[in-house]
C-alpha cells in the first residue's frame, strides 16, 4: 500500500505552518514541519559548539540526534520548541539546511515519519514536492507577496526574509522551486480555513480521478 502524502512547499511566511496544520487536524492526517527538523539540528549544534560550516561534523550531528516534532519540537529529549526560532537560529538554518549531508538524514526520517502514519501525512517545507515525495498524492506551493511574508514572521523583517528566500532558492542542495505537477496556492489576503477549502477541493478531485 502507498504511503498517503499531501506535499507543500513555499518560502517563508507563504503559509505552510499555520495551512498544512489545519489542512492535517481537517482530515485527521499526522502533521510533520520539517522546517522544525532542520532547526532543531541548528539548535543543538549550536548548543554544543559545533561549526555549522563543519559539513562533515553537522553531517555527523545531523545522524546521530533524536529530532521530533510533535507534540513539542525536541533533540535528544530536549524540549527546544523556544528556541529554535531565534534570530541566531534564522541566521544559521540556511547554512545547515544547504548541507546535503544533513539533508540526507532529514529526509531518510521524514519518509519513515510518514510510513509510519495510520491515515495520511501533511508534509511541508522547501523539497517536499520535488525530493521527499515527489509521488506525494497531492502537491501544493504556496506563495505570497513578500511584503505579507514579513508581516507574518513578525519581527524577523522583510530584508531577512527575502535574505533567506535567496539562500533557500539558489543552494546547490535540494534548491527551493516549484514542482512542474505542483497546484499553486498564493495566500496573500486569504485566511486559512479559505486555503485548507481549496486544497481538500484539489484532494477530493484528485482522489476521484
Ligand atoms: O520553514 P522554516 O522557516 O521553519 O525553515 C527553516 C529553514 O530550513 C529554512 O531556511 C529553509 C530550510 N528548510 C529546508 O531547506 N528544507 C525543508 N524541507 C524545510 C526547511
Amino acid at each position: 500500500m502507498s504511503v498517503r502524502v499531501i506535499a507543500i512547499d513555499g518560502p517563508a511566511g507563504s503559509g505552510k505552518s499555520s495551512v498544512a496544520r489545519a489542512l492535517a487536524t481537517a482530515l485527521g492526517w499526522s502533521f510533520l514541519d520539517t522546517g522544525a527538523m532542520y532547526r532543531a539540528v541548528t539548535v543543538e549544534a549550536l548548543r554544543q559548539g559545533v561549526d555549522v560550516h563543519d559539513v562533515t561534523a553537522m553531517g555527523e550531528l545531523a545522524r546521530e540526534v533524536d529530532v521530533t516534532t510533535l507534540p513539542r519540537v525536541s533533540v535528544n529529549g530536549r524540549d527546544v520548541e523556544d528556541e529554535i526560532r531565534t534570530e541566531t537560529v534564522n541566521d544559521a538554518v540556511s547554512i545547515v539546511a544547504a548541507n546535503a549531508l544533513v539533508r540526507h538524514q532529514m529526509v531518510r526520517r521524514q519518509r519513515e515519519f510518514a510510513g509510519a502514519q495510520p491515515l495520511g501525512t501533511v508534509v511541508e517545507g522547501r523539497d517536499i514536492t520535488t525530493v521527499v515525495f515527489p509521488n506525494a498524492t497531492l502537491k501544493v506551493f504556496l506563495t505570497a507577496s513578500l511584503e505579507e511574508r514579513a508581516r507574518r514572521r513578525g519581527e524577523e523583517g522583510e530584508a531577512s526574509v527575502a535574505r533567506r528566500d535567496v539562500a533557500d532558492s539558489t543552494r546547490e542542495a535540494s534548491p527551493l522551486r516549484q514542482a512542474h505537477d505542483a497546484l499553486v496556492l498564493d495566500t496573500t489576503g486569504r485566511e486559512v480555513g479559505d486555503a485548507v477549502e481549496e486544497i481538500m477541493e484539489w484532494l477530493k478531485h484528485k482522489t476521484l480521478s
